[in-house]
C-alpha cells in the first residue's frame, strides 16, 4: 500500500495539538549511521588522487567536525533537516585514466571511491534508455528513509526530498564550477535499476545525472545485482514511507543554478543560521535575493520582516502587495523558533501541486538561496519545520518550505 499524493500531505501535516502531544524526547544514542560503509574488502582510491573528479568530492564532503557528548558530529556542505543526511552517491565511472571502470560509492567519511563492481562492454546504459556506453560518470542519488524517519516519522517523506534538491543543487553548481555539464538521463521505471544496484528495501535511486558523453560503442546490460549493503547500521523499516517512495517516477530535471568563481570557498564555509542581526543586512542584499528564479512548479513569497528602508510587509514579483509587520505571525507559523524573529526576511515556498517532485524543486531553490547568501555575507536557514495550516492564509498553494535570511551575527 502507498499514499497519493494527497494523502501523504494529510498524513505529513504539522499541528499546534501534534507538537503540544510529542512530549517525548529523542534518544541521541540510538540514531541509525550517518555513512553507509561497504565491506573492507572492496578496493578503495581517495579521491584526491583524481583530480578530473574534483566535482565529486565538492558535490558532497564533510565540513565540519565537532565532539559532542563524546561523539564525532560531522556537518556536510549540503545542509539537511536535522542534519540527518539520508543521501547517498553512487557512481559508474567509464573510461577515466587512472581509474578502473565500474561502479563506485562515494565513501563520504574518508572521501574515497570504494569499488562495488568492475565494469566492461555490460554497465547500467540500458537500465537508463541508453543503447551506447557513456563515457566519464553517471551519477546516481539515494535516499535512506530511516536515517530522517527515525527522528520525524511519516514527516520524514517531505524532508528526503527536500535534502534531495539541495543535494541536486550542490551537484549542479559543483559540475558548472568546473566547467562541465549534467546530463539527463530517462528510465521507465526504476525498480529494475535498483534492484541491479543491490538496493534492498532500506535505500532507493531516486535521481540519476550523467557527467560525460555517450560513446559509439554499444552498451550491454549489467544482469547480476552487485552485493547488497545495509545503509544504516540497524534499520526500523516504516513500510508506508518506503512504498510511497518506491513509486515515485525518477528525478532528472537540471537545476539553473549560477556558474560562480568562488563556489569552492562557498561550499566550505556554508552554515545553516542559528541567530541573526538584522542591522548586518542591506536592502539591496534583499533584492537581489527577492529576484532568484524558482522552477516554474514553484511560488515564492517573501514576507520582509526587518529592513533599512524598504517597506514591510508581504512581496509579490518585487512588489510589496500587503504591508504590516508580520514578525509574530511568520515565527508562529514556523513552529515559534524564536531565532527567526531576528531575521530580515523569510521566503514561503508553495508549490501549485504538493508532490515529490516539487519539494525537490523546492530544495533546489533552496540551496541556490543558500549559496547567493554565503556570497554575499548574509546568513540563512531552510525551514521545515511548520504548521501547515497556517501557511495558507498567504496562498492557496500548499506550503512545502521557508528560508529564513538576515544579517549575520
Ligand atoms: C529540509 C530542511 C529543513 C530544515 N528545517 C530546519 C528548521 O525547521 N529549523 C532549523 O533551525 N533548521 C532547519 N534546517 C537546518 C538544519 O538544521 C541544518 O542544515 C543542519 O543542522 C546542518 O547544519 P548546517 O546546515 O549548518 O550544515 C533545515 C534544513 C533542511 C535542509
Amino acid at each position: 500500500m502507498f499514499f497519493d499524493n494527497f494523502e501523504v500531505r494529510e498524513q505529513t501535516l504539522l499541528t499546534p495539538e501534534w507538537v503540544a502531544k510529542k512530549t517525548t524526547f529523542l534518544d541521541w544514542d540510538s540514531q541509525p549511521s550517518l555513512f553507509k560503509h561497504y565491506p573492507h574488502f572492496c578496493y578503495r582510491t581517495p579521491l584526491s588522487d583524481h583530480p578530473s573528479l574534483q566535482w565529486l568530492m565538492e558535490s558532497r564532503c564533510i565540513t565540519s567536525e565537532q565532539m559532542v557528548a563524546h561523539k564525532p558530529y560531522y556537518r556536510l556542505n549540503v545542509p539537511s533537516a536535522g542534519n540527518l543526511q539520508p543521501i547517498e552517491i553512487y557512481v559508474q565511472i567509464r573510461n577515466i585514466a587512472g581509474l578502473l571502470s565500474g561502479l563506485y560509492h562515494l565513501e563520504v567519511l574518508t572521501q574515497e571511491l570504494v569499488l562495488i563492481t568492475e565494469i566492461g562492454a555490460a554497465g547500467i546504459e540500458p537500465y537508463l534508455e541508453l543503447d551506447h556506453r557513456f563515457t566519464g560518470c553517471i551519477v546516481m542519488l539515494s535516499i535512506v528513509p530511516f536515517r530522517s524517519s527515525w527522528k520525524y516519522g511519516l514527516r520524514a517523506w517531505r524532508y528526503l526530498y527536500l535534502d534531495l534538491g539541495h543535494q541536486i543543487g550542490v551537484l549542479s553548481s559543483s559540475v558548472r564550477h568546473f566547467g562541465l555539464n549534467l546530463t539527463k538521463m530517462f528510465t521507465q521505471g526504476t525498480d529494475a535499476l535498483n534492484r541491479v544496484m543491490g538496493m534492498g528495501e532500506d535505500e532507493r535511486i531516486v535521481a540519476v545525472y550523467g557527467v560525460g558523453e555517450k560513446s559509439t560503442r554499444l552498451a550491454k546490460r549489467l544482469e547480476e545485482p552487485v552485493m547488497s549493503v545495509q545503509p544504516t547500521d540497524y534499520t526500523m523499516s516504516e513500510t508506508l514511507l518506503v512504498d510511497t517512495i518506491k513509486v515515485e517516477p525518477l528525478y532528472n530535471e537540471i537545476p539553473n543554478s549560477m556558474k560562480r568563481d568562488d563556489f569552492l570557498a562557498l561550499n566550505r564555509t556554508r552554515r545553516s543560521a542559528r541567530g541573526f542581526n538584522s542591522n548586518a543586512m542591506k536592502d539591496t542584499d534583499i533584492l537581489a535575493l527577492m529576484r532568484i528564479k524558482a522552477h516554474v512548479s514553484l511560488e515564492v513569497i517573501p514576507i520582509l520582516l526587518q529592513a533599512h528602508g524598504m517597506q514591510l510587509g508581504l512581496y509579490r514579483n518585487g512588489e510589496c502587495t500587503v504591508n504590516g509587520n508580520f514578525n509574530s505571525e511568520v515565527v508562529h507559523l514556523l513552529l515559534d523558533q524564536r531565532f527567526i524573529s531576528g531575521s530580515n526576511m523569510v521566503l514561503l515556498i508553495y508549490a501549485v501541486d504538493f508532490k515529490a517532485h516539487s519539494h525537490i524543486e523546492a530544495g533546489m531553490y533552496a540551496q541556490e538561496i543558500y549559496t547567493v547568501c554565503e556570497h554575499l555575507g548574509v546568513g540563512c536557514s531552510g525551514i521545515g519545520a511548520f504548521y501547515d495550516n497556517i501557511g495558507s492564509q498567504w496562498s492557496n498553494n500548499p506550503l512545502l518550505y521557508a528560508v529564513a535570511i538576515g544579517g549575520k551575527l
